[in-house]
């Protein structure tokens, strides 16, 4: 039987660090008042020029490095991000050029905004179950503060650019054990961008609307009920989980799942008070960290999951 592994992982956050101290002389807030409902302390935010696949070049290259292959060993790209470069070409095939990749795999992105971490670590497993691909590199990579409105205090203090990526490679030693993928267009309107930004070029109204109250209720339902899914799927129980890895957009959201889960907050990998919510950067940022930490070892059973804008959520259960 053929598994997929996650045998690399990178991260990458831009030099410019905002703290909540500096925000409060932008917007009326606070560092209590940020603190307290979310968690975040400072998030980075990338320099003029900076592009989403420049992020996501420096998360590769480590993940590449630690992985101990070279890029054209990777047979398949897949960026998600909901602040790509360019309408098109999609910064996949951007990376793939900086990477100087010219074995001629496929390159794609993929749009699921916060959740699309667990959305591509589901395509890359298929792909590499399928036979279809051996050798993947999945990346969330996202310029966030370009689609924020400095003058919004609801939005504005949340959000932070960054990328992290991870190589899956085809194993005969379990890797992805199950996923569970979901969304419901009818909450489009609750957390949306209208417009887009493209090349800098604004075009519409690009930035970030949020219902706070309304996502927040319903990720924790939402979330509550997928990891109870997955686990499912896999046949396991919550005292099988040794990892959680969530989705780093609110230390509230974070805590009622693992209590939902029974789990102990020294099981879950929190990161976001230095980075903020880097939408489908937060998980591979957050595991990296734990990775290299050495806190995440080899058999041990990690639960991701995210929630973000469509609604779209998702779980993903896999062994180290
Ligand atoms: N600083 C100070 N006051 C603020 C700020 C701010 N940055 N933002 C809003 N307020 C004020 C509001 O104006 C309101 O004032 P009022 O009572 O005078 O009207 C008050 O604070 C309370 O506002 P609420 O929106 O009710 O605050 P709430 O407790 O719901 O917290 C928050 C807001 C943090 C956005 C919360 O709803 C939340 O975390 N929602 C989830 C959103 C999320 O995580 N989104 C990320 C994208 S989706 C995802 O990744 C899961």
């Amino acid at each position: 039987m053929i598994y997929s592994k996650i045998i690399g992982t990178g991260s990458y956050l831009p030099d410019k660090v905002l703290t909540n101290f500096d925000l409060e002389k932008i917007v009326d807030t606070s560092d209590e008042w940020i603190v307290s409902r979310s968690g975040i302390r400072e998030r980075h935010i990338a320099a003029e020029g900076q592009m989403t696949s420049d992020l996501a070049l420096q998360a590769s290259l480590k993940a590449i490095e630690a992985a101990g292959i070279v890029a054209n060993d990777i047979d398949l790209i897949i960026v998600a991000t909901t602040s790509p470069d360019k309408i098109f070409p999609s910064t996949a095939c951007l990376l793939q050029d900086k990477l100087g990749i010219t074995s001629g795999g496929a390159a794609f992105d993929l749009q699921a905004v916060c959740g699309g971490f667990v959305y591509a670590i589901n395509s890359a497993d298929l792909y590499i179950r399928a036979g279809q691909a051996r050798t993947v590199l999945v990346v969330g990579a996202e310029v966030m503060s370009r689609m924020l409105d400095w003058t919004d205090r609801a939005t504005c203090v949340l959000f932070g650019d960054g990328a992290g990526a991870v190589i899956m490679q085809a194993s005969d030693a379990p890797g992805v054990l199950a996923a569970k993928l979901h969304s419901d267009g009818r909450h489009h309107a609750l957390l949306r961008a209208d417009g887009n930004i493209c090349n800098g070029e604004v075009q519409g109204d690009p930035f970030i609307k949020m219902e706070g109250q309304a996502v927040f209720k319903f990720a924790v339902t939402a979330l509550s009920r997928v990891v109870d899914e997955v686990m499912l799927e896999a046949n396991m129980k919550s005292a099988d989980i040794d990892w959680l890895v969530p989705h780093q957009a609110n230390i509230r959201i974070i805590e009622a799942t693992a209590k939902k889960l029974g789990l102990s907050m020294d099981n879950v990998v929190v990161t976001l008070s230095h980075h903020g919510n880097t939408s489908s950067a937060s998980i591979p940022l957050a595991l990296d960290v734990a990775v290299r930490e050495g806190r995440i070892k080899v058999g041990q059973n990690l639960l991701l999951e995210a929630i973000g804008g469509g609604f779209t959520w998702g779980a993903v259960l896999l062994r180290w």
